[in-house]
């Protein structure tokens, strides 16, 4: 383990990977910090980069209203997370390397928020997690299990903006339809 992270403060002057040199702010989270849902994408992007917050661009905010849509509160339902804390310069994907470099924080974000559900939005979230490298029209949907934990794997907000279809059964409708699954299973437990 090459970082010293023992608290999440430390994470804002991370240099464990090369994305220290390029990054403007180190962006770690949002929400509640004991939600029972944690949520987590890829990676900041350049509005992130800015204001140190995930998931606010026009990707957040397309997930933030689709979270209200089904009845969750962004700011307090959830924990909303990337997999890595640096912004890939030209939002390229983040290496294997960078993902394994920023993984110590991700343990300690989930050890301390320490969620009953993980919501992962986009392939790179779940091979993070699970290893698992398959479309995401076929992991969508389904229920995992990581260490004792439910994982929800969605579909990343950004490719739902490029698929913006309202129809039945379009990817908008279908992670309308996971979100629920997660909201009764919260319910269930
Ligand atoms: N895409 C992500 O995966 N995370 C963000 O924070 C923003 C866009
Ligand atoms: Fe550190 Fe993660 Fe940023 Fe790399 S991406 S410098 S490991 S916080």
């Amino acid at each position: 383990m090459t970082n010293s992270c023992s608290s999440l403060e430390s994470c804002r002057s991370c240099t464990a990977c090369p994305l220290s040199e390029t990054r403007d702010q180190v962006v770690i989270a949002r929400g509640q910090p004991k939600a029972r849902v944690m949520l987590i994408g890829e990676a900041p992007g350049a509005r992130e980069d800015a204001t140190g917050q995930p998931f606010v661009g026009r990707s957040g905010q397309a997930l933030d209203r689709l979270l209200k849509e089904v009845g969750f509160d962004p700011e307090s339902d959830l924990y909303i997370c990337n997999a890595v804390k640096c912004r890939p310069p030209g939002n390229r994907r983040p290496k294997r390397s960078e993902l394994l470099a920023c993984r110590p924080w991700l343990d300690l974000q989930l050890d301390q928020v320490n969620p009953d559900v993980i919501v992962l939005a986009g392939a790179t979230a779940v091979d993070a997690i699970l290893g698992l490298k398959q479309a995401m029209t076929g992991l969508r949907g389904q229920w995992q299990t990581w260490q004792g934990r439910d994982v929800m794997p969605i579909f990343h907000p950004s490719y739902l903006l490029r698929n913006p279809s309202q129809a039945e059964g379009a990817p908008l409708d279908l992670t309308r339809r996971d979100l629920y699954t997660v909201g009764r299973r919260l319910c269930e437990r």
